[in-house]
């Protein structure tokens, strides 16, 4: 079974050079109106239990442009939002759709779903993690910068499943990767170790700090997200307080390469994690970026279901 739960586990580091070759054909057939209805007759059940603006439209019309269709499963629409277990959903669906894209708390949940059920699971977002954005972001990186073995990218603020997954998925594209966070909102150690497994094969290096211009020098791609993921908001006032010192601003963009490129997987909150001037001038990629989801996802969505 072909799952895209989790980054590290799931991803080869062939299999991302392929997906990333996918990724940018599907957007040139995108562009130039060639039909690519790879998974006619096909279904996908999205179930989201957080909110979303660009999974959600990136894999409904990732799934309409690949000839399938997409299901939108709210959590306040679906029985699991009224307490039916993982494992009676996962037995359910398996029986009626192809495949499962989920986004949700408690990644857990996520295994789960694909431990009991008998068709693939991506995963669009957890509290650990987020590995669909990053197939984006390396396919943007590569779009900008040409071969990603050997850049650097910097990561300022909260070490959350963002963080994560730019660990899991730098060491494994042969980046080097720096993230600087507060003492007590770095990465878990886990995903540190990750990538030091990773990046002792592919080469490349991984800097953990608490300084945001440590991390920055000589980046050639900046990268932030908000200081208050989904299920923080009560936190919002502290993490405005313990952040502030790490926003992107031009000081940390003139720290970075001279040609350094801006990346957020947005939502951006501006004036908060970045300013206005670095996320709307010309060495942000945001929009490139959010668009390549939907690229990117169709070849996620096309190596699930025709290689399960
Ligand atoms: N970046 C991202 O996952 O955006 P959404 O929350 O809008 O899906
Ligand atoms: N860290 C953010 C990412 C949103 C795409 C969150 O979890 O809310």
């Amino acid at each position: 079974m072909k799952h895209y739960i989790d980054f590290h586990e799931d991803v080869g580091i062939e299999e991302l050079n392929y997906l990333l070759d996918i990724a940018a054909d599907m957007k040139k057939k995108t562009k130039t109106g060639i039909e690519h209805h790879y998974l006619k007759g096909k279904s996908l059940g999205m179930i989201f239990t957080k909110s979303s603006t660009r999974t959600r439209v990136s894999f409904e019309v990732g799934m309409y442009q690949l000839g399938g269709q997409a299901l939108f499963l709210s959590n306040n629409d679906i029985q699991i939002g009224r307490g039916e277990t993982i494992y009676d959903t996962a037995n359910v669906l398996s029986g009626m759709l192809d495949g499962i894209m989920i986004r949700t708390f408690k990644h857990s949940d996520v295994t789960d779903l694909a431990k009991y059920g008998t068709i693939p699971v991506i995963n669009g977002l957890t509290d650990d993690q987020h590995p669909t954005q990053m197939l984006a972001d390396l396919l943007t990186i590569k779009e900008c910068k040409g071969d990603l073995k050997g850049l650097k990218l910097a990561y300022l603020g909260d070490g959350n499943n963002v963080a994560n997954s730019l660990l899991q998925a730098c060491a494994k594209a042969g980046m080097d990767v720096a993230i600087a966070s507060p003492k007590d909102y770095t990465c878990p150690d886990k995903y540190v170790q990750q990538a030091l497994t990773d990046a002792k094969i592919t080469g490349s290096k991984v800097l953990m700090t608490t300084d945001p211009y440590e991390a920055a020098k000589d980046a050639d791609v900046i990268y932030t997200d908000t200081w208050t993921s989904m299920g923080q908001e009560e936190e919002k006032a502290m993490r405005v307080q313990i952040f502030k010192d790490y926003q992107v601003n031009s000081d940390i963009m003139n720290t970075a390469h001279k040609d350094a490129i801006f990346l957020h997987c947005l939502p951006a909150y501006r004036g908060y994690e970045v300013t206005e001037d670095v996320i709307d001038g010309p060495a942000s990629k945001v929009f490139q970026e959010a668009e390549n989801r939907l690229h990117a996802h169709k070849a996620i969505l096309v190596n699930c279901f025709l290689n399960d």
